[in-house]
C-alpha cells in the first residue's frame, strides 16, 4: 500500500506543484493519474520513488515513512519501485540486454545470475531475439517493453509509468498495456499510470486520481469517477476524450 498523507511540494523557485493531497493505493492496484499539463503528475511519481522530498505531509510504501530512510534506505526503495518512461531513457551505446542488466550491474549482482535474470527479464517481455540489438534499431512499442524489461530487473512490487504509452501508436499502445496488465496480474505488481488518454484509463486501470492544479480533486474506482464527478476539470478531460 502506498499511503500519500497530506502532502505538499513547493519548489525553491515558488511554484506550488502539489498541494496537500492525500491519496491510498492499494497494493495489486492499477491506479490512474490524470489531469492536465502542469496539474503535478510527475511530481506525484518523483515524490512516490523518493527522487524528490514533500515540503510537507508524509509518503509511506507498507507503512514505512519515506521521510525517515536515509541513502541506503532510499536506495532499498528505489529496487522496489519501478519507473518507465515517455522517452524510454535507454543508452544507446549498450544492447538490449546491456540495457536490462544496468540496474543489475549497480545492484552488484554476479554475471552469471545477472545473465539469467536478463534472459528471463526478456523472455517475459517477448524480446528474446533482441538481446544483441542497439535502441536505434527498435520500434517504440519493442523500446518501451526493454524500459518495463529494465525497470523489473531488481524485482519491484511497484512499477511507475509516466506517459509510458503517449509517444506509441493506438495498436502499440494496446500491446504495452496488455503487458502491464499481465504483469499486474502474475506478478501482483501495483502499477501507477500516468496518461493524457482516458481510453487507457479505462482499458486497464480499476482506480483514477485527478489532479488539477496540484490538487486532487476526484479519486476512487474509474467508473464511480467517470460516471459521478462535478468537477469541471474532470468533466473537461473526459469531454476531450469523447
Ligand atoms: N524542478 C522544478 N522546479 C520548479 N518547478 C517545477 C519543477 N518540476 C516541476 N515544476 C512545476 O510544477 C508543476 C507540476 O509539474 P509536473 O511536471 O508535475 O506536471 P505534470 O502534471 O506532470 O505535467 P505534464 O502533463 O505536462 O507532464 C508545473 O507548474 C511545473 O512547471
Ligand atoms: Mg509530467
Amino acid at each position: 500500500m502506498i499511503t500519500i498523507d497530506a502532502v505538499s511540494k513547493r519548489f525553491p523557485d515558488g511554484t506550488a506543484a502539489l498541494d496537500d493531497v492525500s491519496l491510498d493505493i492499494v497494493r495489486g492496484s492499477v491506479f490512474g493519474v490524470i489531469g492536465r499539463s502542469g496539474a503535478g503528475k510527475s511530481t506525484l511519481l518523483r515524490l512516490i520513488n523518493g527522487l524528490e522530498r514533500p515540503s510537507a505531509g508524509e509518503i509511506r510504501v507498507d507503512g514505512i515513512a519515506l521521510s525517515g530512510l536515509d541513502r541506503g534506505g532510499l536506495r532499498t526503495l528505489r529496487n522496489r519501485v519501478g519507473m518507465i518512461f515517455q522517452s524510454f531513457g535507454l543508452l544507446a551505446n549498450r544492447t538490449v540486454a546491456g540495457n536490462v542488466a544496468l540496474p543489475l550491474e549497480l545492484a552488484g549482482i554476479a554475471a552469471t545470475e545477472r545473465k539469467a535474470r536478463v534472459a528471463a527479464l526478456l523472455d517475459r517481455v517477448g524480446l528474446r531475439e533482441k538481446a544483441d540489438a542497439y535502441p536505434a534499431r527498435l520500434s517504440g512499442g519493442q523500446r518501451q517493453r526493454v524500459g518495463i524489461a529494465r525497470a523489473l530487473a531488481t524485482r519491484p512490487d511497484i512499477l511507475l509509468c509516466d506517459e509510458a504509452t503517449s509517444a506509441l501508436d493506438p495498436e502499440t499502445t494496446r500491446a504495452v498495456l496488455a503487458l502491464l496488465g499481465e504483469l499486474n496480474r502474475e506478478l501482483g505488481l501495483t502499477i501507477v499510470l500516468i496518461t493524457h488518454e482516458m481510453a487507457v484509463v479505462r482499458a486497464i486501470c480499476d482506480h483514477v486520481a485527478v489532479l488539477d492544479h496540484g490538487r486532487l480533486i476526484d479519486a476512487g474506482p474509474v467508473d464511480q469517477v467517470f460516471d459521478t464527478t462535478r468537477h469541471a476539470a474532470t468533466l473537461a478531460l473526459l469531454g476531450e476524450a469523447a
